[in-house]
């Protein structure tokens, strides 16, 4: 699958690792598709990975990762165009209590938005394993074929993909995880994960 990732830091920078050592092509959308920050990353990441700009990843992307900060977000959907068809998966927090949820659906112009790998600390998403089962991924969207895509992008880097349903139902879960979050990461730091058992 064509992968873009916009961002190339912790979130875009592991999960377009782990999806190109799997053989998908992945691009980083970047502000400087020649830094050496991105010809590092492309060293580590292998022959499955390019560079160019946002609007040049844009259009490569079957699949688009959002992963700038939230301060970036609305001019990179902006240089990104039209994203007609395509997934987005957006991955981004804000913390000033504004939904990046409802701000990406606003401004990703005609893109399939799921929302995934944002409860996940990029720690996490580099290596999912623990003794006791996988961390789950939880994931929303409107288009269950987009979010289908996603679960299976996420299940082939060892998360257990868990679809929330909506956005109201993904809300909740964001504010219980937050909730979570801070109760025990003093106690477990940024390592630990939550898996949801089900039968
Ligand atoms: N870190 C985590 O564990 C974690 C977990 C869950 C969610 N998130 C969310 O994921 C998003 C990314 O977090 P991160 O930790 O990956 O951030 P990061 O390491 O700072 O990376 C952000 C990337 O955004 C790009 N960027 C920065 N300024 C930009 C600009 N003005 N225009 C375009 N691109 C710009 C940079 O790529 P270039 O320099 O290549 O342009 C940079 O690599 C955030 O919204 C965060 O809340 C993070």
């Amino acid at each position: 699958m064509k992968i873009a990732s916009i961002g190339s830091g912790n979130m875009g920078g592991t999960l377009g690792r782990r999806w190109a050592a799997l053989g998908h092509h992945v691009m980083f959308g970047t502000r400087d598709p020649h830094s050496e920050k991105i010809k590092r990353l492309l060293q580590d990441t292998g022959a499955h990975a390019q560079a160019g700009t946002i609007k040049e990843a844009a259009a490569f992307g079957e699949v688009i990762l959002l992963a700038v900060l939230p301060d970036d977000v609305e001019r990179v959907l902006a240089e990104a165009g039209d994203l007609e068809g395509k997934i987005l998966i957006n991955c981004t927090n804000r913390y000033d209590g504004a939904s990046a949820d409802a701000e990406v659906r606003r401004l990703a112009r005609n893109a399939r938005v799921v929302r995934a790998f944002h409860t996940l600390p990029w720690e996490v998403l580099a290596n999912p394993h623990y003794e006791g089962g996988r961390a789950t991924a939880f994931i929303s969207g409107d288009d269950p074929a987009a979010v289908a895509v996603v679960a299976q992008l996420a299940a082939e880097i060892g998360l257990d993909p868990v679809d929330v349903g909506g956005q109201d139902a993904m809300a909740k879960v964001e504010m219980a995880i937050g909730t979570i979050w801070g109760a025990l990461a003093p106690k477990f730091g940024r390592e630990y994960s939550l898996s949801v058992l089900r039968r």
